[in-house]
């Protein structure tokens, strides 16, 4: 038995603090957990995640990057998830298909059943059971995700991957388009609440943290006992 649990939300959420608190706080239970994230998770997925978060690429077209995002999803599928879901109790992943739904899709304006179709293709269908959106004004988003990369570029750091607050391309973006891809979230909550949880990423992160920790365990439970 094994459920697949995904975070979403828009910059500066926190989703990547919070799927690391998940992690250790369900390891503390005895559960096997693995966590990871997109775009990466497996070698390829990395390369294509350095070409994609490279400021310098920043003539890319939105298919290109729409493509380059479900490349890296498809590997992270077969390479990744698709084994851990047979062995784990719970697969974590920091970001999934919703990502592009919102980002391309609302954020970018790419057709979103063209999207949805291949997200399919390059999912094989493997859907979250429960997909969290961590809820932000856009605001308040990019302005902690500035001050994070002030703080490292002032200790003299590159961007390292495991903070979530590398420099990368989209940052640069208008509030604009972060504001569509925040609606577009809660769209994509609205029209599928049974895997949707929209949490409030204001909360203080140890009381978020809780919340989300309880919602996992009640489905581990209810899991369990339905398949027993
Ligand atoms: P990352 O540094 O992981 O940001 P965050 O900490 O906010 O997750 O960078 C991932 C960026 O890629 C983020 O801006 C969202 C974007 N993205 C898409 O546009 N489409 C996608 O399908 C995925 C997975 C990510």
């Amino acid at each position: 038995m094994s459920i697949f649990v995904t975070l979403e939300g828009p910059e500066g959420s926190g989703k990547s603090t919070q799927a690391r608190y998940l992690r250790n706080d369900l390891q503390a239970r005895g559960c096997s957990v693995i966590l990871t994230r997109e775009p990466g998770g497996t070698s390829i997925g990395e390369k294509i995640r350095g070409v994609l978060l490279d400021i310098g690429n920043s003539e890319i077209s939105p298919v290109t990057e729409a493509l380059l995002y479900l490349a890296s999803r498809s590997q992270l599928v077969e390479e990744v998830l698709r084994p851990a879901l047979s062995s784990k109790d719970v697969v974590i992943c920091d970001r999934y298909a919703d990502s592009t739904l919102a980002y391309q899709g609302f954020g970018h304006g790419l057709n979103l059943d063209e999207l949805r179709a291949v997200n399919f293709l390059a999912t094989g269908g493997l859907e979250p059971d429960l997909t969290f959106c961590l809820d932000l004004p856009v605001e308040t988003g990019l302005q902690r995700r500035r001050r994070a990369l002030e703080s490292l570029l002032q200790n003299g750091r590159q961007g390292e991957p495991e903070d979530g607050v590398e420099w990368n391309r989209l940052d640069a973006k208008e509030v604009e388009f972060h504001r569509r891809v925040r609606m577009g979230y809660l769209e994509l909550a609205a029209l599928n609440p049974e895997r949707w949880v929209v949490v409030d990423a204001l909360l203080p992160e140890q009381d978020l943290r809780g919340q989300i920790r309880e919602i996992v365990l009640r489905r581990l439970k209810r899991e369990s006992t339905m398949r027993s």
